[in-house]
């Protein structure tokens, strides 16, 4: 029988499962992924380029012909944990010697070759612009040889592929729009895993939302290192720009652009984005953000530092005065805003000083979230080979957890804010503490708890909301929203 692709929606428990899968395929891949969101939505795009290949995904690591884990290189720990999952694999390969497994992501960038020879059961390493090989590579595994490609790309975005989506509640998606980033902090590991910045063609994304649309998803989160960076003139690099001709520059397509094409095309769908450099972010965005009502009013805007100092040290391109102008800018346009965080505690040369200058920095922001890390080093990057990593652990945890403490406490502020507010949420599934109970998340992107009643997943309903915590709003329905 020839191959026909087929959409199978399964209905689960009221909860539909969109697994694109190839009618006729054998063969079975368990894909597993750590670290950001990009590397989910990559997962799904590797999925898809296997799915031609006789591939279909499994949830059982026993079954699988070919394992894949998706990796973080982000910092040490995360490296750790997937060396930790690879001898879980080790153990189920003992009982089935013929399956593979394969490396992908950020680690396999990183460690390129050595990785198969510092863990024996790797048979592959792609890194991330490489997916598109996978059929070749796969085919030398199979014949019993070690397969590796990790070449950077100046032109891959995926584009064309449409990715399977795995584990999806059928409501919200990830669509990646730009790949790479230049932007060069001092600490990240990313632009030498994941390369220089580009940016996807807008009609191909255009495409994308309109199928996710087609199937019923109710929300979209652009997808990059670094959207707010995204231009679109033609292909090729973010730093060629200039050499593109005239024609092409004054045709080129910015965020805010591509923002304001993907509102006004899919109005009854919801759009957010992540993740945005400050030194990228202009206040166009903010504009295009307050003229759709369908553009969710929360961004992730990491700082890393409150400190001039460190963010210099960083090589972040603002100062704080500049930070906080923005911010002020931003609440000054939407006041309705929320704004999140990452900080890094304990980057090297960190005084006390500097660190009570990141948590004054917090108490005139009031992020409703943030993601918080001890600092740490990451070889090739600047700071490894130009700076020395002298906070001892003890001061850098201590610090960190003030920072924590801190988040909480503007996390409850925030929570509290939305009390007694009616709010449009989107249901993305069962609450996990009650059946009986919807969890969605707001525009600010809180999560909302409410009792189900008559309504379904996947509708836009307004929620009155009645009490909070740091983390929830819990809350009752009183109706549909007018978008559903
Ligand atoms: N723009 C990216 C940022 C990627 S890294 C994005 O899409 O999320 C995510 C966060 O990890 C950074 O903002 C930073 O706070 C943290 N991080 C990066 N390198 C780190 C390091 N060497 N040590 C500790 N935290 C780090
Ligand atoms: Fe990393 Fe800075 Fe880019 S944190 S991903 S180099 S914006």
């Amino acid at each position: 029988m020839d191959q026909v692709e087929k959409v199978i929606d399964e209905k689960i428990q009221g909860k539909p499962l969109l697994t694109k899968q190839k009618e006729g395929n054998s063969k079975k891949l368990f894909i597993e992924s750590y670290g950001c969101q990009m590397n989910m939505n990559d997962s799904e795009i590797v999925a898809a380029i296997l799915a031609e290949e006789g591939f279909n995904t499994t949830k059982n690591l026993e079954d699988a012909d070919l394992v894949l884990v998706n990796t973080c290189s982000i910092r040490e720990k995360a490296e750790t944990t997937i060396r930790n999952r690879l001898k879980k694999y080790n153990a189920v390969k003992k009982v089935n010697p013929k399956m593979k497994v394969g490396v992908l992501g950020c680690m396999a960038e990183r460690l390129k070759a050595k990785f198969l020879e510092e863990e024996k059961i790797v048979d592959l390493v792609v890194g991330p612009d490489a997916y598109r090989d996978l059929p070749n590579l796969v085919e030398e595994v199979e014949a019993g040889r070690d397969a590796v490609n990790v070449i950077l790309s100046k032109e891959e975005t995926y584009a064309d592929v449409s990715p399977v989506r795995l584990n999806s509640n059928g409501v919200s998606a990830f669509v990646s729009i730009t790949r790479g980033c230049d932007n060069m902090c001092t600490f990240c590991v990313v632009p030498f895993t994941r390369g220089r910045e580009r940016s996807r063609d807008p009609q191909s994304i255009i495409e994308e939302v309109r199928a996710m649309h087609d199937r019923n998803f109710k929300e979209i989160t652009l997808l990059g290192q670094n959207v707010d960076s995204y231009l679109w003139y033609g292909g090729g690099l973010k730093k060629d720009f200039h050499k593109a001709s005239e024609m092409a520059q004054a045709t080129a397509v910015n965020f805010a652009q591509l923002l304001d094409m993907c509102a006004t095309e899919f109005p009854k769908m919801r759009f957010r984005f992540s993740t945005s450099n400050p030194q990228d972010m202009t206040l166009d965005v903010i504009h295009i953000m307050a003229k759709h009502k369908n553009i969710c009013k929360y961004i992730h805007l990491p700082i890393q530092s409150g400190s001039n100092r460190m963010l210099k040290a960083m090589n972040r391109l603002h100062t704080r005065e500049e930070y906080l102008e923005l911010v002020e800018n931003i609440y000054k346009i939407i006041p309705e805003m929320n704004l999140s965080q990452d900080m890094i505690a304990g980057f090297c040369g960190e005084t006390e000083e500097d660190h009570k200058d990141t948590l004054d920095l917090m108490e005139k922001v009031k992020y409703s979230f943030g993601f918080m890390f001890a600092y740490s080093e990451r070889p090739g990057t600047l700071a490894a080979k130009k700076m020395e990593d002298d906070i001892p652990l003890a001061v850098k945890k201590r610090r960190l957890q003030e920072i924590i403490n801190l988040q909480q406490k503007h996390s409850l502020y925030r929570t509290k804010e939305q009390v007694g507010k009616i709010q449009e949420v989107l249901i993305e599934g069962t609450s996990k503490k009650s059946e009986n109970e919807w969890k969605g998340r707001n525009t600010q992107n809180t999560v909302v708890v409410f009792p189900k009643e008559q309504y379904k997943l996947g509708d836009f309903v307004n929620v009155k909301i009645e009490d909070c915590t740091s983390t929830t709003l819990k809350g009752t329905a009183v109706g549909y929203s007018e978008n559903n």
